[in-house]
Parts: C-alpha cells; sequence; structure tokens
C-alpha cells in the first residue's frame, strides 16, 4: 500500500472498511480474460459485496449480477444494472417475491425443487411475461472446502438430486410462460483445488446428456462460483487452467453458452477492515490483544472458523510473538486466532486482510454496534462510499 494512503488510513477513526478499485478491476479482468476463450458470461454473485460503488465498479467491467432476493434485485438495479443483466436465483422463494423480479424485467431463475418450478411458471403466467429458467442440480461431489460452503456435497439442502432429471423433464415439458434454457450447478465456496470444479463439469455434461436423450435442448449452462482464494499465506492460488479447459471442452461437446457467477473471488482480497487495539491482556502466558472490531464487522472466523490475515497497519520493529486477537464483543466465539506478531499497543492500527468478500454482507448489529463506515482507495486518495450508522438506525421501523 502507498505511503500517501497509509498516512490517510492513520487519520480515520477505526474500526472502518476499506477497498481497493484497482484490485476488484484487476481480478475482474483475470477472470475475464480466463473465460474469454469458452465465452463464458460473468456475473458477479451480490452476496458477497452489495456497496453500490462497488457494483458501479464490477458493472463497469461489463459483468451481470447474480441475486438471491429482491432485496438484492433492489440494490443491483439501483446500481446500474438493467434487468436483463441480472440472474435471480434461490434454493426458495415464495411468488410474491417472483413476481417482484418478473415486474422489475429480471429474465433469469433457477429452480432447485419441482415446487419451485411450478411457482416461477404461476407466477410467469399470473403476469403474462416469459422468462428462462435453469433448473440446479445437486452432483453430489464434496469440493474440499469448510462443510457449511460445501452446497454440491451430497446431503447439502441445495439443488435437485440427478435422479431427479426424470421429473425435471416432465415439468418442464409442461412450461408455457416459463421457457427452459439450462441446468445449473454451483458446488461451494473457497474452494482452491480444480478438481472438484472439473468433476462438476462433467456430472453436468452427463446430465445434459440425459436431457438431450429426452428431446430436451439445453442453451446455457450456469457452472456456479466458489473460485477459492488464500486467506493465509501458506495457501496457493486456485489453478484455473484445468477447470478452464473443461468448460470448453463441455461448450464445444454440447453446443452450450457457460455462465458462472463468482463472488469471493472478485472481491475478497480487495477489501480489509482497519482497526484499533483497545485492550490487551494476558491468558496462559500468551499476549490477548481486544481490537475495536470483531464478528459483528466481520462473522467469518466466527461461523466457518475462517482465518483471516493480520498484520500492523504501521511496521513495527521487535521480535514476534505467538498472539491470540479477538474482537470486543460479548461472545466467546468473538476471535480472531492466534498469530505471529511484534508487540503492538493500546491505539496501534492494524489491517485485516479479505475483507472485501462476506463481512460486510453479513455484517450486524449485535451488542447495538453501529455498522462502520467505507473508503475506497481510487487514483486520487481515498474516497467515502458509506457513513457510519448513526444510533437512529438502532430503533428505525420499530413501533414504540
Ligand atoms: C448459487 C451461488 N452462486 C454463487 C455463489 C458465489 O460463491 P463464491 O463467492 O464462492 O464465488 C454462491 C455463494 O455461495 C452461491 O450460493
Amino acid at each position: 500500500m502507498e505511503q500517501r494512503i497509509i498516512d490517510k488510513l492513520k487519520e480515520i477513526k477505526t474500526p472502518y472498511y476499506l477497498y481497493d478499485r484497482t484490485i476488484i478491476e484487476n481480478n475482474a479482468e483475470t477472470l475475464l480474460g480466463h473465460f474469454e476463450r469458452c465465452g463464458a458470461k460473468i456475473f458477479f454473485a451480490a452476496k458477497a459485496n452489495t456497496a453500490l460503488y462497488i457494483l458501479d465498479i464490477i458493472k463497469s467491467q461489463k459483468l451481470g449480477a447474480e441475486v438471491v432476493s429482491p432485496g438484492e434485485i433492489f440494490v443491483c438495479l439501483k446500481a446500474g444494472f438493467t434487468p436483463k443483466q441480472i440472474l435471480y436465483n434461490n434454493i426458495a422463494r415464495k411468488a410474491s417475491d417472483v413476481m417482484y423480479a418478473i415486474r422489475k424485467g429480471v429474465l433469469f431463475y433457477n429452480f432447485e425443487a419441482i415446487d419451485q418450478a411450478l411457482v416461477l411458471e404461476q407466477c410467469a403466467k399470473r403476469l403474462r411475461k416469459k422468462i428462462k429458467v435453469f433448473a440446479r442440480i445437486n452432483p453430489g461431489i464434496f469440493p474440499n472446502t469448510h462443510p457449511h460452503l460445501s452446497t454440491g456435497a451430497p446431503s447439502s439442502k441445495f439443488g435437485m438430486e440427478i435422479n431427479q432429471l426424470s421429473e425435471i423433464v416432465k415439468v418442464i415439458k409442461h412450461f408455457k410462460y416459463a421457457e427452459f434454457v439450462g441446468l445449473h450447478s454451483h458446488i461451494g465456496s473457497q474452494i482452491l483445488s480444480s478438481t472438484p470444479f472439473v468433476k462438476g463439469v462433467q456430472k453436468v455434461s452427463d446430465s445434459i446428456g440425459y436431457l438431450k436423450s429426452h428431446q430436451i435442448a439445453v442453451e446455457y449452462v450456469n457452472l456456479g462460483g466458489g473460485f477459492g482464494v488464500p486467506y493465509h499465506p501458506d495457501e496457493k492460488p486456485l489453478n484455473f487452467r484445468p477447470i478452464i479447459s473443461a468448460c470448453e471442452k463441455l461448450a464445444k461437446a454440447h453446443g452450450v453458452k457457460i455462465f458462472l457467477e463468482p463472488g469471493r473471488f472478485i472481491v475478497s482480497n480487495a477489501g480489509y477492515i482497519i482497526s484499533e487495539v483497545i485492550s490487551i491482556k494476558k491468558r496462559k502466558g500468551m499476549p490477548l490483544y481486544i481490537l475495536d472490531a470483531g464478528m459483528t464487522e466481520n462473522p467469518r472466523p466466527a461461523l466457518y472458523k475462517a482465518y483471516h490475515h493480520i498484520e500492523p497497519l504501521l511496521k513495527k520493529t521487535g521480535s514476534k510473538k505467538k498472539t491470540r486477537i479477538a474482537g470486543p464483543l460479548c461472545e466467546n466465539t468473538d476471535e480472531f486466532g492466534i498469530y505471529h506478531l511484534p508487540e503492538l499497543r493500546i491505539g496501534d492500527r492494524v489491517l485485516i486482510h479479505n475483507c472485501g468478500a462476506y463481512t460486510r454482507t453479513m455484517a450486524s448489529n449485535y451488542n447495538g454496534r453501529l455498522l462502520p463506515p467505507e473508503y475506497v482507495i481510487v487514483k486520487k486518495g481515498l474516497r467515502m462510499i458509506r457513513k457510519k450508522q448513526r444510533f437512529s438506525s438502532l430503533i428505525d421501523n420499530e413501533v414504540y
């Protein structure tokens, strides 16, 4: 990070989120470059980060958006995505959610159960609008990531089992307003090995074969997201080559257009939380630093035991020691973990890495804490993109 930026970061009240515009642009360009040869269209999984300014950067890279709720549709439309650039997925939706999306002009939907296929058809019929739909299959693959993130595993609640393909064929043959356009599969998140992706593509390919043998045309395949990023300095980046060649083969073999919906890969390493040490104690002889940011700003360590690299914002001399770092919330799970750090003092600032994805979108007001402000590093310096929340928002909408 440039010194002129660090000088500014020293002046802003902690905690706050910080993003780097150039890193987001580079990540998007990297993915577009990787999948250019197979002509894939990329939709950013908005659940990773819904800040309007971040969505605007992503939109300007010519990506679409993948959403899971009317709320995310609302935000993506506000950010300037057109309804045709939006894919609306979810495990289950009420008719009112689907009607909202159709009224807004959203074109692409998935279904993950036969009853959900019927909801899509009924809503489209009520509004006399044509929509394009994907059937999400669960390929039954262990993606080698945290169990909470293994959405393609056989027991996961997501998608339909491959042995339900005959039921899928039956239901889509009755569609009049919904048009079946292809299969969807998302095997999980934060996957750092290419093998599960390649296996997933094979399962999708077999399923397309089944559909074709039942005279069902398949125009698109949505292979989901899940591309992992190194959180720990010892982790190696994902090798995309086998995934790209599996996608190319799939596109050629079946004449299908490929969609992808990555979130984390585009924004995770472009985001940080800047926090300050506010208390110091010892546990079993080990220093324990309490920060002014915790599970309300970044719930990932508490939810997934996720590691987020932490380093002092300003260079510190002195030998490094095993150090425990925790947040300030009234919860035992509010811990970042154990790090090797030089001695810190109260008021010292730290940089928590990889906070661009699934942090501000998972943040909460637990313990009456206010959502922190957000800043972006742009060419000219720093730009504020969200103010700190006010106390009044803690009682918004209450009837008292
Ligand atoms: C259906 C679907 N698509 C895409 C994503 C984005 O995943 P990631 O951020 O790991 O790329 C998710 C997140 O888990 C998802 O559930």
